[in-house]
């Protein structure tokens, strides 16, 4: 049903339920908010929405207060402008003046609050007891010193992720945002996915920063520091420099990188499509022995294992299900491997002077990259990782104009792709590009490229399922003849909690499931540009199929530097050096549950 009330004098008519907030931005009053975040719920606790409510004996929460029928808000009344005002100046006496030394600054939305109400000065003193800043973890730093206990870290760890690691600890005064039982991130139950730092509004939690470490290799003459970028990266990378979501920066984004100094431009789209190739092979490989040899051991559905956080989740929740996990590695760690022995050897470089440098939109990369089942090459494969944020400072601090540069190419072997790569980047797009290539493999037939996207488990509906069922198959995989194969595609871990509760409850009849770890996939991870909502998750999806449509070669298995290094280097896919260098293990984590 619909409702009408007046908002600023202005008649506004939305649907029952709807928020004096959503109902006041539909008519285009923008009232301040800091608690709430589009797509979580409102704990309506910080009271910087307050609203005059005629007939309401107090002001109201606009994030929380439902509309009613003629209803009459006022949002600019001197009582609803100096309540908010108060609220933010109480934020703002418990919160550090360190401003220019934060990693939020210029972009920290209480920062953003104080500018636009034109605090100048707080009239109360600052009381908060200091506490030690927590850097237990590779992957985020957690400095409640700065925290101001708008519970989005909460609500994004418990209502999204499922996972829970943050919770209030105390009450009143005494409230802290506490991770697990223990003092530090590192003893909790933590999956590193950083969706609590992208959207934490203040400097309360972030990434833990590489740019040093980055900067102290490119100018080490002695270091041969290169560079590759995830799929996701050239749908946000844009939005650092204001561009729009979801506008497409691949050029630009290579032309920087080489005027930071990285001495080949390469691309994780490249093992996106080898890990297409060795997945697609260990699928099949699966099935023959569970249809064929009929073997009771063998293990499916088999899991997609290219998102961190995801692994991190599985291994902490649902280790009974590891042997459904593929033993590929993700493309960062697989390139990694790759950059330190395939790539020195045919450039003739020493793989102890290599620095492989990845730039991901995933806080928990920085996670995996330190795993010590990442050393296949005898080196640390990935030495240091970025978030997309990082680069944009770092582009930033090198003084580069980055939206006059011209667009430039990634370098060759490791930066040649297909567009079944880049859909690496959006929930759906893995399992896709992987159907894009097993229906050729099996039937022996190309796929017509007008019918190479799987409407069923594109967009972001949180569970996803198709079917394919292959015939006229003419080629070493015809067991399959008449066989559906059933998929299932699943993002944000409490999305995948449900299918793996499916699963191992043995009631799910699917035979190959795509995981992605943050909601919409890498296009929505944690180490994305603020703020990361479903509507900005559309226009960066958008952007990664029209990058996908543009490309000559949209299958992985036509990339002829992917025929190259079987060829040249690994042998056979599943092969014994694959296996050595692309594939691996992981382990029950469950105790720390
Ligand atoms: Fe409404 Fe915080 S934004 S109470």
């Amino acid at each position: 049903m619909a409702v009408t009330l007046t908002i600023d004098r202005q008649t506004v008519t939305v649907p029952e339920g709807t928020t004096v907030l959503d109902a006041a931005r539909q008519a285009g009053v923008v009232i301040p908010t800091l608690c709430h975040f589009p797509g979580l719920s409102s704990p309506g606790s910080c009271r910087v929405c307050l609203v005059d409510i005629q007939g309401a004996r107090t002001l109201q929460p606009a994030c929380v207060t439902k509309v009613a029928p003629e209803m009459v808000v006022r949002t600019t009344s001197k009582a609803a402008r100096e309540a908010r005002r108060l609220s933010v100046e109480l934020l703002l006496a418990n919160h550090p003046w360190d401003c220019n030394a934060c990693t939020r600054n210029g972009s920290c939305e209480l920062q953003a609050l104080a500018q636009e109400m034109g605090i100048t000065e707080v009239r109360f003193p600052y009381q908060r007891e200091p506490v030690p800043v927590d850097t237990s973890t590779p992957a985020l730093v957690r400095d409640m010193n700065k925290c101001v206990l708008c519970r989005r870290c909460v609500a994004v760890c418990q209502e999204v992720q499922g996972v829970g690691s943050l919770a209030p600890r105390a009450r009143g005064f005494d409230t802290v945002i506490g991770a697990g039982v223990g003092e530090e991130l590192a003893e909790a139950v933590c999956v590193q996915c950083g969706q609590c730092a992208a959207v934490c509004p203040v400097g309360a939690i972030y990434e833990k920063d590489a740019v040093e470490d980055v900067w102290a290799a490119l100018d080490d003459p002695k270091k041969h520091v290169i560079v590759q970028t995830a799929p996701a990266i050239r749908a946000a990378l844009g939005e650092c420099f204001g561009c729009a979501p979801g506008t497409l920066v691949t050029g630009k984004m290579v032309t920087a990188l080489r005027r930071l100094g990285f001495q080949k431009v390469f691309d994780t789209n490249f093992t996106a499509d080898l890990t297409i190739i060795e997945e697609g092979t260990e699928l099949l490989g699966r099935l023959q022995r569970a249809i064929v040899d009929k073997d009771p051991e063998v293990r499916l559905p088999m899991f997609t294992s290219c998102s961190p956080g995801w692994i991190n989740y599985m291994e902490q929740f649902y280790p009974q299900l590891l042997p459904n996990l593929s033993t590929c590695k993700s493309p960062q760690q697989m390139f990694g491997a790759l950059a330190k022995t395939y790539y020195a050897q045919k450039a003739g470089i020493d793989p102890a002077s290599v620095v492989v440098v990845s730039v991901m939109p995933c806080t928990a990369k920085k996670f995996e990259c330190e795993r010590d089942e990442m050393k296949a090459s005898g080196f640390k494969d990935v030495d240091y990782v970025l978030t997309t944020r990082e680069l944009g400072d770092l582009i930033k601090e090198a003084g580069i104009d980055f939206m006059s540069l011209p667009d430039g190419e990634q370098d060759v072997p490791m930066g040649m792709s297909t567009g079944a790569a880049d859909i690496f980047a959006n929930t759906g797009g893995v399992m896709e590009a992987a159907l894009r290539t097993v229906y050729e493999l099996v039937t022996g037939r190309p796929l017509p490229m007008d019918q190479l996207h799987v409407k069923p488990i594109q967009g972001l509906q949180g569970l996803k399922e198709a079917a394919v069922t292959f015939s006229g198959c003419v080629s070493e995989w015809s067991f399959l003849e008449g066989v559906t194969a059933r998929v299932a595609v699943a993002h944000g871990l409490s999305n995948a909690h449900r299918i793996c509760q499916e699963v191992a409850e043995g009631k799910a009849e699917y035979h190959f499931i795509e995981v992605m770890c943050c909601p919409g996939g890498c296009i929505g991870g944690g180490g994305q540009p603020r703020p990361t909502t479903d509507a900005v998750r559309r226009q960066r999806i958008g952007a990664i199929y029209a990058e996908d449509e543009g490309r000559p070669m949209r299958k992985s298995h036509d990339n002829p530097a992917i025929a190259a290094i079987y060829a040249e280097f690994l042998g056979k896919p599943n092969g014994h050096k694959a296996h050595e260098l692309l594939h691996t293990h992981y382990h029950d984590r469950k105790t720390k549950a």
